[in-house]
């Protein structure tokens, strides 16, 4: 008996998986040890490295399926049930009646839930943007009801007022032992700069909701307000003020602003930058700039835990991305940047980590239509980023398809939750972007992906990052 071994090594982001194929072949080494006494010796060392290198992978994959390895029984029960496929069947209308002009003008293509989404006058506007009876109001006692989430629904904080914290993020204090959550405040008349322009609230400023429960908001006003009488200044209410993203600064002790700051065409395409000795501000507007020189639009920050923070926005007319550290005062980012998702045209980054791997979900580029969110993972945050699919689960096709009729903004982890997040989306109302909804649900990373990338040698290099569709659901230690 001879053999010869093929040995093949993949580095799995859990370990390290061991392939070995054993092809036949006469083997020079064997023929040349008489007896061959050793070659049981060896194999069998071989066979036993390998089922203990299986079963450590094994384990360990269970544990990242079960969402970590610090939870107890009890909050894996409650991921389930988070992670849990709810399906949604709404019933498109009967086609409407139409003049025998308009129908020449325009022939007829069959409707879709997307159609009715977008169309102002639908009959069905009312299930994705419902009225002023389904309000949550966490001043009300719900009873069991209480702490639950109603994705789209209107959302009231402390003074009974709807929420306005669009494009928003949200920073945990741990000096105050709050969360801050910031965003557009868009509580302004929709109009069109022009013909062709896109939908547009004046600038208004930047809002601050504080909460210990992340249910409860209480409005902590404008903290960074536009400017009325400037024309020249950046946040003069006639630009744009989008996507603001706060992050603490441990060594100057500011809260550290960005956002992105353009003119009512889109074309100054920069980032601003503001500043704040307390969450709550007042934030002290510092400038604009194009960052590394290249237009920036749809941006967003990460902290890391080694305390860099660093700047991903959308670039070169938003083919690609962008990504850089900022320097130490995080007031400025630094000469190194790498372009990423080149070719991919997304927006709307958000970026996470989990168990020392970068996770980012991004948009399709479609103005304030909804469109395919998109996961990508890697192993540094400077790239190579890989993209991993799309993260959404449940609802209906149409609901996957368009991120349950919304936009990622940011997402949040939850300390004593590993593997658990909060995605926070925006389901814009082009019409009257006021009214725009906020669409929060559980996003959960662990099972393998759905197909295998095809360069992995059949190994899933990646655990899949899933966002779960639910008309209502609630924070596991909520309960
Ligand atoms: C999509 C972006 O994600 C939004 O923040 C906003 O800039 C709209 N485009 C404007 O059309």
């Amino acid at each position: 008996m001879s053999r010869d071994f093929l040995q093949s090594i993949t580095r799995l982001r859990s370990g390290y998986i061991v392939r070995v194929k054993i092809k036949s072949r006469k083997s020079t080494f064997l023929r040349c040890n008489a007896g061959g006494r050793l070659f049981p010796i060896v194999v069998w060392s071989l066979v036993g490295c390998l089922l203990l290198l299986q079963l450590c992978s094994f384990t360990y994959q269970r544990n990242v399926q079960s969402g970590g390895t610090h939870l107890s029984i009890s909050q894996q029960t409650q991921f389930r049930e988070l992670e849990e496929v709810e399906k949604e069947n709404i019933q498109l209308p009967p086609p409407r009646k139409r003049s025998p002009r308009a129908a020449k003008r325009k022939p007829k293509r069959p409707t879709t839930l997307i159609d009715e989404f977008l169309d102002e006058s639908s009959p069905l506007r009312r299930v994705f943007f419902p009225g002023q009876r389904t309000v949550v109001d966490p001043r009300k006692n719900y009873g069991n009801d209480t702490y639950y989430y109603r994705p789209g629904r209107m959302w009231l904080d402390t003074e009974g007022n709807p929420i306005q914290a669009h494009g928003g993020g949200i920073l945990y204090d741990s000096r105050t032992k709050m969360y801050y959550w910031y965003g557009e405040y868009k509580d302004g008349p929709t109009y069109h700069a022009h013909k062709k322009g896109a939908a547009r609230v004046d600038v208004i400023g930047v809002s601050c909701y504080s909460s210990k429960d992340l249910w409860t908001w209480k409005n902590e006003g404008i903290v960074l307000a536009a400017e009325e009488k400037n024309e020249t200044h950046d946040l003069h209410k006639s630009n744009v003020l989008e996507r603001p993203k706060v992050i603490y600064n441990e060594k100057t002790g500011k809260y550290v602003m960005w956002m992105h700051i353009d003119d009512a065409n889109y074309t100054k395409a920069s980032v601003g930058v503001a500043i704040s000795d307390f969450p709550t501000g007042p934030f002290n507007y510092l400038y604009s700039k194009r960052p590394h020189g290249y237009d920036s639009r749809d941006m967003t920050l990460f902290k890391d835990d080694d305390g860099v923070a660093y700047l991903v926005y959308s670039s070169d007319k938003n083919s690609e991305l962008h990504i850089g550290p900022l320097n130490k005062d995080y007031v400025d980012v630094t000469e190194t940047m790498r372009r990423i998702l080149v070719g991919q045209h997304r927006e709307a980054p958000v970026l996470f980590k989990h168990q020392g791997t970068y996770y980012m979900i991004t948009s399709g580029c479609t103005s304030w239509s909804p469109n395919e969110a998109l996961a990508h993972a890697s192993e540094s945050i400077m790239g190579p980023w890989e993209t991993i699919g799309n993260p959404c689960i449940g609802g209906n096709k149409n609901f996957r398809l368009t991120t349950f009729f919304a936009q990622s903004t940011f997402v949040l982890p939850l300390s004593g939750l590993p593997g658990l997040f909060i995605f926070m989306a925006d389901r814009w109302n082009r019409a009257d972007l006021r009214d725009s909804r906020y669409v929060w649900l559980p996003l959960t990373v662990g099972r393998p992906l759905d197909r295998p990338i095809e360069y992995n040698f059949g190994f899933p290099l990646w655990s899949r990052v899933s966002i779960y569709w639910h008309k209502k659901w609630r924070l596991p230690y909520r309960r």
